[in-house]
């Protein structure tokens, strides 16, 4: 089974004074959750649509795609956690204890804050799954990447070779819990990037062509780019 993990588990603090979490904020007539989830709906190849929002964001969840029509059954609404590999944990959990996990299952992981992911990304993330167990989602560095420590420049790696990740991350689940279980707790904090988790185990990591519009909404001037986005018909 495939299963899609829309991650909202987080409070957007670079978003400023908001009256709601980044992903709730409208963008055009919607919230941006909304936008993103819609996506997904599009794919039937999902058993289920696990969303994870704050646990005090649950029912306004509910709420919000009540009232913007997204009611399609696959979709679950659960707890997040404090971290965004908590969030993680805890939908791999709820699937664990819904469906119990084989060994052929697998999750495509997508932030709820970047509402333009297109069908072709989602499409190509599990068709990648056919040969690898992990999955990331990246396009080509336009900047050049420098490594520093705040002071100096410690490198500056080859452009060509430097890409952006950004969502969809998908992986086999038995293949990326495995990986998790071998992090000590400090990791587990510190890394945030889950394909990441499962290349430090040694397992090779397919990449799938993003887009510059797949952007994350992570501060204001996000939004108004996002808004600009909208406008052109994205
Ligand atoms: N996320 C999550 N669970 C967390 C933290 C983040 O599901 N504990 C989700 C966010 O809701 C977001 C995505 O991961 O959709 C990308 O993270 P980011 O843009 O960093 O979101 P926030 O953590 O909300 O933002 P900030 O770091 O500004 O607080």
């Amino acid at each position: 089974m495939i299963y899609a993990h829309i991650m909202a588990g987080g409070i957007g603090k670079r978003m400023g004074n908001t009256p709601l979490p980044k992903q709730f904020l409208k963008l055009g007539s919607k919230p941006i959750i909304v936008h993103t989830v819609e996506k997904f709906i599009l794919n039937d190849q999902f058993e289920l649509i696990i969303v994870s929002t704050p646990k005090i964001w649950v029912d306004y969840t509910k709420e919000i795609f009540e009232k913007f029509g997204v009611t399609d059954e696959r979709i679950r609404i659960i707890e997040g956690g404090s971290e965004r590999n908590d969030t993680l944990e805890k939908a791999l959990e709820f699937i664990e204890e819904t469906n119990g996990i084989s060994e052929t299952d697998s999750i495509v992981v997508h932030d709820a804050v970047r509402p333009f992911v297109s069908k072709k990304i989602i499409d190509d993330n599990i068709k990648a799954l056919e040969k690898y167990k992990a999955v990331d989602t990246v396009v080509p560095a336009f900047d050049t990447i420098v490594r520093g420590n705040g002071k100096e420049v410690t490198e500056i790696p080859v452009r060509d070779e430097m890409y952006q990740g950004q969502t969809p991350q998908s992986f086999n689940i038995m293949t990326f819990i495995e990986s998790y279980a071998k992090l000590s707790s400090e990791q587990k904090v510190i890394l945030s990037d889950s394909a990441k988790i499962v290349l430090l185990s040694g397992e090779k990591v397919a990449m799938v062509e993003g887009d510059n519009s797949n952007m994350k909404v992570t501060t204001p001037y996000d939004l108004r780019i996002a808004n600009a986005i909208l406008s052109e018909g994205h």
